[in-house]
């Protein structure tokens, strides 16, 4: 519902070009304005009229504060009432809400909620709907006995949602909120959205719209200061770290046995990978980020596999591409929805030498398969080598990744780096950034056996399988959900 959002502005800008007499255009203005200013009063009044409630243009918030329900005619409507009624009167049953209770209702479209509450005799509440991108509330702080949503999956930002709770519920109160997703990890991503409440109970029962089950989460504002988020499902029947193990148990195994033919096995492996998103409800993030760590061209991973392939929830994911080769720098240039850092990821900031190519031949195979053979060297150890090599910047990704994500925010990183990751995860482990990271996708390099010559490994790398299946299995062990990449 947005009938306030014609501008002005807007209808001058179409006008202007028709520049007839400035004097008839402009009457002609005048009364187109006054034409449309007075009908959107008459919708405005039709509105209220019709639903009781007011939504005015240029705020940030539609407040529905109802006093008169026999206005109240829409059918479904009545349907959600009758709904949210019989909800909040098993509230005032279990001691969570009471006739006296000052009551919010948030994210509410249509203030049903609100009409409900007053119909069981909850005579002061209010209902909030935020229309912009502004998220702080119209409330001062410690206001509410109450506060209800059965919005905040559909919030883009529920971050803000749980601190605004905080702020506006009074020590003691009550928030209850009615959410569809039901594992316990995004449970748990729910909990860690309210710093200051206390879980008190969960239940499944029936959704407005049957046979939907939702969720019905109850919580508590303690009196004193709680200490910073001690809400963990450990109460109930997992820890986060037992969310993590379960996860991971759930994946695909890792292949045990060096593959003969890896360029068959790892293709195969890629159509069992399990994705996070496909095994639990990701909902209650702070934001959605994919690192493409190595990126190459746009195409290779980001376009083809991310973006095609990931399972991503209806979520928007912030795209970063790091890519030192200068190569493919300029495809990225068109792509605002891709945050490229032209930096070879690395275990500090500082210059490295990155080995574009050693044979010709090699190289234009490379290009064409959009995949370099790059491979970075610190400085000292590379002096010998600089006709084959550029100087690239390297960057300190573990520092970088503490700097750009958090906690709360779900992180799904890929990295082909030729061999950087033996250095790169151990630092990631080492610098615990390493619990950043959600879901991974690791192509690990050793000397693999090689499709064009039978019998020979390949020359490029010396690390072996077995430090490969090493790696994958201590990244597991630290609670990674990792997969083998190609
Ligand atoms: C966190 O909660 C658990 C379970 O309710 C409790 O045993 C523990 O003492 C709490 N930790 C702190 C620091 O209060
Ligand atoms: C390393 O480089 C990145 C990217 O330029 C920068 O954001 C970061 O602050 C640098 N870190 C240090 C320690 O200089």
């Amino acid at each position: 519902m947005e009938p306030f959002t014609l501008k002005p502005n807007l209808l001058k800008n179409i006008l202007e070009p028709f520049t007839l007499k400035p004097n008839l255009l402009k009457n002609i203005l005048v009364r187109f304005l006054s034409f449309g200013v007075l009908l959107l009063a008459v919708r405005f009044a039709f509105l209220i009229a019709l639903r009781g409630q007011s939504c005015v243009a240029g705020d940030d918030f539609c407040l529905f504060n109802v006093r008169h329900m026999s206005s109240v005619a829409v059918q479904s409507d009545k349907r959600y009432i009758h709904y949210y009624s019989s909800v909040f009167q098993d509230l005032i049953a279990y001691g969570y809400l009471s006739p006296n209770s000052k009551s919010l209702c948030i994210d509410t479209l249509t203030g049903e909620e609100v009409l409900a509450l007053k119909r069981i005799g909850v005579s002061d509440s209010i209902g909030v709907s935020k229309k912009s991108s502004r998220w702080k509330q119209p409330f001062k702080g410690n206001t509410f006995d109450f506060e209800f949503s059965s919005g905040l999956e559909s919030s883009r930002f529920p971050v803000e949602f749980g601190s605004e709770v905080c702020r506006t519920l009074k020590p003691g109160g009550f928030l209850v909120v009615h959410v569809t997703a039901k594992d316990a990890y995004s449970f748990q991503s729910f909990l860690d959205l309210f710093e200051c409440l206390r879980w008190i109970r969960s239940r499944e029962t029936d959704g407005p719209d049957p046979p939907t089950k939702i969720q019905e989460i109850v919580m508590k504002k303690e009196r004193q200061k709680p200490c910073p988020n001690n809400n963990s499902i450990s109460g109930e029947k997992h820890s986060v770290s037992e969310l993590k193990w379960e996860i991971i148990r759930n994946a695909e195994p890792l292949i045990q046995q060096e593959p003969l033919r890896p360029w068959i096995t790892m293709k195969r492996n890629m159509e069992n990978i399990k994705y996070l998103t496909s095994m639990v409800d990701i909902s209650f993030k702070r934001k959605y980020v994919y690192i493409d760590v190595g990126a190459r061209s746009y195409a290779s991973s980001i376009g083809k596999w991310f973006k095609k392939q990931y399972p991503k929830q209806n979520k928007h994911f912030e795209i970063y591409a790091i890519e030192a080769d200068k190569a493919f720098h300029q495809e990225y240039k068109a792509r605002k929805s891709v945050k490229l850092l032209p930096y070879a990821a690395w275990i500090r900031n500082e210059t490295l030498f990155f080995e574009i190519t050693r044979d010709p031949k090699r190289k234009s195979i490379a290009t064409q398969r959009g995949r370099g053979m790059g491979r970075i060297h610190p400085v000292q150890s590379s002096a010998s080598y600089v006709e084959d090599v550029d100087r690239i910047q390297g960057l300190d990704l573990a520092e970088w990744l503490t700097n750009v994500v958090g906690e709360r925010d779900l992180v799904v990183m890929k990295m082909d780096v030729e061999g950087a990751e033996f250095h790169l995860m151990p630092r990631l482990m080492e610098t615990g950034a390493i619990h950043l990271i959600d879901d991974m996708f690791l192509e690990c390099h050793y000397n693999r056996w090689q499709k064009c010559c039978p019998a020979q490994r390949s020359p490029k790398y010396h690390n072996t399988y077995s430090q490969c299946l090493d790696l994958f299995t201590s990244l597991r062990a630290t609670g990674l959900l990792v997969h083998q990449w190609r």
